[in-house]
């Protein structure tokens, strides 16, 4: 049997598909590329030498959804694949919902007709919103800011209605990710956005590229420690595995479940700055601008839940994180 992996082409998906490689897992990945590039699956090949199938489908397209269920056998699914960038959605809010809730409802259907019933499933800390109270558990009522949180609350809900519908059936494990950031060790796999990045991380790679020549902090006037905001980052590895803990609590027990998964650590932007430049010996020039609408002080992760339900916890540090975002884009430099 196989694990169906949607977006598999995808930051988190690519990383996610070489842990379930590397434990002997067969994989078939549906991506339709609109974020991501055939080249992945080549390195994926030469991480794990192992081979994921692949197919060039979009989930918005149910019959050929249906087909791929119709011709491998697949007994569980990651779903990965929507858009995800927050800016874009404020702008373009039908193409988000379009996108990100036809993709799972064929998803759901598909699955049901052939039988399958396990999921996991890629929320976000952004169905939180604007939380008071932290370090933020998961019982926190949901508070989106933007289409795309309201994206991945709506499919929550759609999660949990199908669920309550058909309990004895469904198993399904909702993963809020707080900031995943970092890269495979091997330099291979990592995270390439298109045009300028909206992302902190991405944004200092490519400051120390200098292909930007300086970053901009938004903010230095919140209430935190040096005043720039805080954010719960973790690795993307970590990220990955946390994926597999979650598809051996489904394969034990039916029901829905939620996760936060982060490291319950808060480090401010100026922190994740000095970092890179202390761990990579690179300078990363820098700006205090205005705070950027929609932006939070902090916000980090309880992580007990998954500590204590699916024996996860992240063991990399800030130090691997910088570290492995700088040898990905250094290793891959086109000029
Ligand atoms: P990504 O854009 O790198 O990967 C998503 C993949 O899905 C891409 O390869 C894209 O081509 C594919 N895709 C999109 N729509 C599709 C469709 N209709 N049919 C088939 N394929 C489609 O993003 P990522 O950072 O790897 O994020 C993966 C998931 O995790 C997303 O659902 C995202 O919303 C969620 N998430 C990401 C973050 C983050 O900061 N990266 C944080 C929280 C949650
Ligand atoms: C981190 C910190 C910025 C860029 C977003 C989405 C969230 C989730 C993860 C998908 C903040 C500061 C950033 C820059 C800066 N994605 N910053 N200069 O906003 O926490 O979360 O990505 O689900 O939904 O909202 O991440 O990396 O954009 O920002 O100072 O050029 O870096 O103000 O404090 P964010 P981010």
């Amino acid at each position: 049997m196989s694990v169906l992996v949607t977006g598999g082409c995808g930051f988190i998906g690519s990383h996610t598909v070489v842990e379930l490689l590397e434990e002997g897992q067969d994989v078939v990945i549906v991506d339709n590329l609109c974020n991501s590039k055939i080249e992945v699956l080549g390195k994926i090949e030469e991480i794990t030498k192992r081979k994921p199938k692949f197919y060039q489908v979009d989930l918005c397209q149910k019959e050929e959804l249906n087909q791929i269920f119709q011709k491998e056998k697949i007994d569980s699914v990651i779903h990965f694949a929507g858009l995800k960038a927050v800016g874009e959605s404020v702008r373009e809010p039908l193409r988000y919902y379009q996108n990100n809730l036809i993709s799972t409802l064929n998803l759901l259907e598909v699955m049901e007709k052939h039988d399958c019933f396990q999921l996991v499933f890629s929320s976000s800390a952004t169905v939180y919103g604007d939380v008071k109270k932290l370090p933020i558990k998961e019982d926190t009522p949901f508070s989106t800011t933007n289409p795309y949180g309201t994206t991945k609350r709506m499919i929550e809900e759609i999660l949990t209605d199908v669920a309550y519908a058909n309990p004895e059936k469904w198993r399904i494990c909702i993963l809020r990710y707080f900031n995943p950031i970092g890269a495979h060790s091997s330099g291979l796999i990592g995270e390439d956005p298109h045009g300028i990045p909206n992302n902190l991380m991405p944004y200092i790679v490519k400051v120390s590229q200098k292909e930007l020549d300086h970053l901009t902090i938004y903010g230095n006037d919140y209430n935190t420690e040096d005043g720039t905001g805080v954010r719960d980052y973790i690795h993307v590895v970590d990220l990955a595995q946390g994926h597999l803990k979650a598809l051996e609590k489904i394969r034990k027990s039916n029901g829905i479940f939620i996760y936060n998964l982060g490291t319950g650590k808060g480090h401010s932007v100026l922190e994740i700055v000095q970092a890179f430049e202390r761990v990579n010996q690179v300078k990363i020039p820098y700006v205090i601008g205005a705070r950027r609408p929609g932006d939070i002080a902090s916000c980090y992760a309880d992580v007990t839940k998954a500590q204590e339900e699916l024996g996860f916890v992240a063991s990399k540090t800030l130090d691997d994180m910088v570290r492995d975002s700088y040898h990905y884009v250094q290793k891959n430099k086109t000029h």
